[in-house]
């Protein structure tokens, strides 16, 4: 199965893909996380990217169309994939449906997910990770069971903070979703793969609404 998930800043998507990569056996693809990568492994291009993303624009259609194609190109995504964060232009959609096709693969649905503003900026600005296995928790919603301690993975004081994830950066990345990105919500509603989910609520419950959306 190939899923989309769009949304804001802070909606979810990495949360539920996290889950849907263990209860669908498929692979997450978040150019966000593949970015951050390439900036921690020193490269030119992770530099090149480092400021832009500290203040929440866009990075370049070019080197995010990059990354998923050499993703792709690997056959990584053999059994499916969830892209997330991917694409956020039109020209990152059409781009994907131009390699998806030439690789006889197809997207089965896209989902939206939706909170308001506020509620955003409170989930990532509360929002820190596991720097060892990549687990996404937060101060109030999703607090470790041990403090200083992965649940998942068991490393100890991994915990790290995005440069991004403050009310600054914030204002920029909502003003690019609503500006760049949610046009790609009517794109995918006139290519009939477009579901639309209430992301507000508790992870569990939204985990819900993703099965049935998916699976409906
Ligand atoms: P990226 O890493 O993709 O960030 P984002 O889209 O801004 O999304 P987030 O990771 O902030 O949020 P999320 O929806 O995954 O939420 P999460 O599950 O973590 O991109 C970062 C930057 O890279 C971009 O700004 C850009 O510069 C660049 N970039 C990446 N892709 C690009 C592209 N395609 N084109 C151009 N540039 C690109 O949850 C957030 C918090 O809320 C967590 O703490 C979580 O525990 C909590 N939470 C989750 N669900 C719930 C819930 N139901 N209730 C309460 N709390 C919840």
């Amino acid at each position: 199965m190939n899923i989309i998930l769009i949304g804001p800043p802070g909606a979810g998507k990495g949360t539920q893909a996290q889950k849907l990569v263990v209860e669908r056996g498929i692979v997450q693809l978040s150019t966000g996380d593949m970015l951050r990568e390439a900036q921690a492994s020193g490269s030119e291009m992770g530099q090149k990217v480092k400021d832009i993303m500290a203040r929440g624009d866009l990075v370049t259609d070019e080197i995010v169309i990059g990354l998923i194609a050499e993703r792709l190109d690997s056959g990584a995504a053999g059994a499916g994939a969830i892209f997330d964060g991917f694409p956020r232009t039109l020209g990152q959609a059409d781009a994907l449906g131009e390699m998806m096709a030439s690789k006889g693969l197809a997207l089965d649905c896209v989902v939206a997910m939706t909170v308001d503003d506020d509620a955003l900026v409170a989930r990532v600005t509360g929002r820190f990770t596991c720097g060892n296995c990549g687990e996404v928790y937060h101060d109030a919603n999703k607090p470790p069971k041990h403090a200083n301690t992965c649940d998942k993975c068991d490393a100890k004081d991994s915990f790290k903070r995005r440069p991004d994830d403050n009310e600054e950066s914030m204002r920029t990345r909502l003003f690019n979703y609503y500006r760049d990105t949610s046009t790609l919500i009517g794109y995918y509603h006139a290519k009939g793969l477009l579901k639309t989910i209430d992301g507000l609520g508790e992870i569990e419950e939204v985990a819900g609404r993703m099965n049935v959306a998916l699976d409906g």
